[in-house]
Formats: C-alpha cells, structure tokens, sequence
C-alpha cells in the first residue's frame, strides 16, 4: 500500500487503468463538460480504489453490467492535487461515471469568439501537462500508469475538433452513443450537435490527453503532417511556411532514433493565449503562434516537441520528480535534429543560450537548491510552481558531457592526430571536461556519474602512449591528467619523470598534482618520498620553489601530527622562513 507518485491518489496495491472510453459533451454557453468516463482495470477489483479529480461534480459511478450503484466518496479540494474519488469496488474490472467539468477547469480554456483571432467562433483547447488531466476527467493521473482511451467529442455542428489520437469520424449523434446506463445529456442529439470520434489505442500517461475545439481550418505540409490552426488563410499560409521542414526532421529523428511509431505527425497552432511554446501531445503537437515569426525558431519547438515521440511519448518519467529524463533527453535529441537539419552552427548557438538559462535558473533558485537538482523532491510542491530550465539544460549538460567522454569527441582520430606536436596534445589534455570535478553545477552523485574521464585517460594511453613520450611537454600533461583522475597505472612514470628532470615546469604540475589534485593521501606520501629521494639531485632553486614549498607545507603540516621532520624538511624549512615567510 502506499502513494506512487506525490502528486496522484493513485495507490500502488490498486489495478492500473486499461482503457477508458470517454463521451464528452461540450457546452459552450456554461463553459463545461458533461462527461461519462467508461473504465476498464487491469484486473477485477475488490475494495477502495482512488482516481484523481479536479473540480469535477461527480453524479452517479454505476457497475455498467448491472447498473448497480458503485459507492464511491470524494474528499475535500487540495489546493493543486485536487480531491481523491475513492470507489468501493467489489470484484469489479470495469465502472462507469458520470461528472460535469467546473467552468474553471485548470486544463481548459474556453475563449469566447472575441479572444480568438478570426472573431467568429468559441474555442476550447486542453493543457494537461503536469497534472491537470483529472480536471477533464477521472483518472489515475500519474506518468506511472498509462492508459488507451477511446472519445467521442459532441461539439456544435459549426465547429470542428481535433485530438492527440487517431481521428475516426465526424458524423450525426446517436442515442446509443452512451452506454445505456450513462445519463446523456439532454441535448445529446440535438440539431446543430455533431460527434467527433477518436481513439488512442497506445498506452499514453494522462499528460498526454489533448483536444481542442473551434473554426478549424487546415493545410497539408507533409506526407504525415498536416497543420491546423483557426480558419484564416493568412495564418494558415504563413504557419505552412514556417513548418514546410517538418518532414525533413520526421526523417532525421528517425535516423538518429528509430522508427517513428505515431504513424501522424500532425501541428495545431493555437490562439495567442497558449501558455507554452510546443506542448508534446501524441500524434498531434500544439504550438503557440509566436513562433510563426519566419526565421528557424518555428522549427526548433517544432523539433523539441518532435523528438518528444521518442524520448517522453514512448519512455516517460514515471513521476514528476523525475521530470528531467523527460525534457532533459528530448533537449539533446532536439539539438541531434536540429544539428542534422540546420548544421552544427545553428545547434551550437542552441547550447550557448540553453546554457545561459541554466545559469539564470540556478541563480533563480538559489534559495531553494533542491530545484537545481536533476532528481528532485516534489512532495508538496505544484510542479507548475517550480517548472524551470533546470531540467532541460542540467539534462541537456549531463548527457552531452557524457557523450564527449565516451565518443568519438573524447578520443581523437588517427587521422585528426597525425601532426600534433607537444602543444597540440597539450591543449587537447588540457580541454578534456575537468571542469566537472569542479562545477557548482553539479551534486556529488551526479559528478561521479561524469567521472569517465578515468577510461579516457586509460584509451589514450593504450592507442597513442602519451605516457611514454619522449616529448616532455605531452609526457608530463598526460600524466598530471592520470593523476589528478585518481589513475595509479602510471605512478613508475611519474617517479622516473621526477627523478631524471629538474626543469620546474615539469616538477612543479606533477608534485602540484600528487599533493592537491586527487585529494588522496597515498599521494601525498608517493610525493613526499620521491621529493626527498629526487631532491639531491635537483638544482638549489628547484630544491625551494614554490612546489617544493607545497611539499614542506604539507610536511610540517604533518610534523604537527607526530611526524619526526626529515633532514630535508628541516634543511626547507630554514630555506622557506627566508623565502616565505
Ligand atoms: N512538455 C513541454 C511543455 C510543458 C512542460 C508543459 C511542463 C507543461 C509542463 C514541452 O515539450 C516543452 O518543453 N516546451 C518548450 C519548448 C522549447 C523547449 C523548445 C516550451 O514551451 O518552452
Ligand atoms: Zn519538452
């Protein structure tokens, strides 16, 4: 027993919903729907069974076989989560419910014709995503449980509808649309009323549950792509434009990712108040028309929102907390298309100004650390309260970093390397990602996820043998590297490199290295005992230089702790007192 998610009153010991079949009647007037909601379990059921609502009146939960009353309480609002339907199911598999909509459901917006842009007719659109399906209907509304769902939308004959599903048919009402238990809406069939049928038959988490209402009007920009948007050819033409690429990119994703198994890959452009740029929904994605401006931004949502398909649509995070699996994924596959499609240019620009909002979130949230995490604790909290950058360009980071350490990126090619001197290796060593050890960035957990570095140094060695160069300067490089990632194969190097050169420009990184790079004190031991075996031989002002000062620092450091001083420390320290101190 117990919540599997902290925003859902979905219990883990209770069924997972199979298929609903929903029949939505929408009333423009009241700005409501009156809604039956069919539900088939996982397996028969026996005892308290919770769904999620929202503002949803609920009038009657009938077993559709019997048409017996299922007793069922609803608990009082959470300010965000809504209120828990808690049915008393015995040995049922399926139900039946019956619920109007509240004319402040939080995933709907009704727009009178004023609001839109042709002035001539209502609309009504969705916006489910995090946790505002259970405000349309019923349902278990957690990423965790996904469902298929059938619906038939009963619009005014003027309108059209269109859905996140396949589009079935668009016919006259029936009376027996409705089960016969379901309590139709008077005006079920009447004149002026039209059905819009539709079904899901993929499993999809509630999120991902869209419609929309209005003057529809469309135009063909692809072989699986068709754009809507309200009836106005202007806009209409103008958005065809914008997204005359969208096939290119189906293509490159499916390159890069796989199959594309949404069979449609339809566009709605919807009116101005859409409150994000592309919303993800399955087989038909919704945008915001501020991004029909005619440069490549258009196409970029598009290409987010695309490759959502395969990162999100088809793999999903299976509860909010872990939000950046879900935009953090589909982030880097964005920037793999638009890279394929625009040019590495483009998608690096793409990184630079992702990078900037990371900066800004974290600095947004610098109060509240937990919302800079990738993994993050959401119990309590309105996902809508704390969305953010953060899991989209920490994800983004994370795994573009990742992919420099273990690809092509991280080990340079035969060809690339034929003419590189010491300097050229030196730089290469230099770039390769440290910066992970050190960013603020990033938590512990997450660092050592990063830390590939280590196999790096090992592949490098194995194919190009820095570690036995005659050239000092890439020798030395290599190993300062190997040693500050904790790598111990190349310590007989490193003590012979110590003990036949004395220019500081080699001493003074690889003992800097062994005392403060990996922070381990075995180091500082290997250190201290090569310092005192090598240091005959180094030249007097190498013998005090500020590594060595290092050495005698740390040394007396450890004097302190009951060491008794070698005669070189003690010989140091008389040379330190008058260079140092
Ligand atoms: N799924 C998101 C939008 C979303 C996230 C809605 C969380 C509600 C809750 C969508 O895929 C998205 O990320 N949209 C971006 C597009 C951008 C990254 C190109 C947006 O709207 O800004
Ligand atoms: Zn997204």
């Amino acid at each position: 027993m117990g919540r599997i998610d902290p925003h859902s009153f979905t219990e883990s010991s209770e069924p997972a919903t199979r298929h609903i079949g929903l029949a939505l009647y929408l009333d423009f007037p009241s700005s409501t729907i009156e809604g039956s909601a069919l539900f088939t379990l996982d397996a028969p059921h026996t005892g308290p069974f919770s769904l999620d609502t929202r503002g949803l009146t609920i009038h009657s939960v009938l077993s559709p076989e019997t048409q017996t009353p299922i007793p069922f309480s609803l608990s009082a609002a959470h300010p965000f989560s809504g209120s828990q339907l808690s049915l008393t199911l015995s040995n049922h598999t399926s139900f039946l419910i019956s619920y109007t909509t509240s004319p402040s459901s939080s995933a709907l917006q009704w727009l009178l014709p004023p609001q839109t842009l042709a002035k001539s007719h209502p609309f009504v659109y969705t916006q489910c995503q995090a946790i505002h399906a259970r405000s349309v209907f019923p349902c278990q509304d957690t990423p965790a449980v996904r469902i298929r769902y059938s619906a038939l939308l009963n619009i005014p004959s003027h309108l059209s509808a269109v859905m996140a599903a396949r589009h079935l048919h668009r016919r006259p009402p029936r009376e027996g649309d409705l089960p016969a238990t379901a309590t139709a809406p008077a005006s079920w069939c009447s004149p002026g009323r039209v059905v819009e049928e539709f079904l899901m038959d993929q499993p999809v988490p509630p999120y991902l549950f869209a419609f929309a209402v209005g003057g529809l009007g469309n135009r063909e920009v692809g072989p699986r792509t068709r754009l809507y948007a309200e009836d106005v050819p202007a806009l209409l033409d103008s958005a065809a434009a914008e997204f005359a690429g969208t096939e290119e990119m189906i293509r490159e994703g499916e390159r890069l990712f796989g199959p594309y198994e949404w069979e449609r890959f339809d566009l709605l452009v919807l009116p101005p108040s859409f409150p994000y740029g592309g919303m993800e929904n399955p087989r038909m994605v919704f945008l915001t028309p501020t991004v029909v401006k005619g440069d490549a931004t258009g196409a970029q949502v598009v290409a987010h929102e695309l490759a959502h398909s395969w990162t999100g649509n088809l793999i999903t995070n299976k509860t909010n907390e872990h939000f950046w699996l879900n935009e953090g994924f589909t982030t880097y596959a964005e920037r793999r298309i638009v890279e394929a499609v625009q040019g590495e240019q483009r998608a690096t620009l793409n990184i630079g100004i992702g990078w900037r909002g990371l900066n800004e979130d974290v600095e947004r949230f610098k109060d509240n650390l937990e919302f800079t995490k990738l993994k993050n604790n959401q119990e309590g909290i309105d996902p809508d309260d704390v969305y953010s950058q953060v899991p989209y360009e920490k994800g983004f980071q994370f795994l573009w970093r990742i992919e420099r350490q273990f690809s092509g990126i991280g080990m340079p090619r035969e060809d690339e390397v034929a003419d590189w001197q010491g300097q050229e290796w030196e730089l290469y060593l230099d770039n390769l990602p440290k910066s992970i050890e050190a960013s603020q960035l990033f938590s512990g957990v997450e660092r050592e996820l990063l830390s590939g570095i280590f196999e790096l140094v090992i592949a490098l060695d194995s194919r190009y043998k820095l570690s036995e160069s005659k050239d000092y300067e890439v020798k030395v490089s290599f190993l300062q590297r190997a040693i500050s990632c904790g790598c111990r194969d190349y310590y007989n190097e490193v003590e012979k490199t110590l003990k036949e050169v004395g220019r500081m420009k080699y001493l003074r990184p690889l003992y800097t290295a062994l005392v403060k790079g990996s922070g381990k004190e075995d180091d500082k031991v290997f250190a201290k005992r090569i310092f005192s075996e090598a240091r005959e031989c180094y030249h007097p002002i190498a013998q005090v230089d500020e590594t060595a000062y290092t050495m005698f620092r740390w040394a007396r450091s450890e004097r302190r702790h009951g060491h008794v001083l070698l005669g070189w420390e003690r010989n140091m320290a008389s040379c330190v007192s008058l260079r140092w101190e």
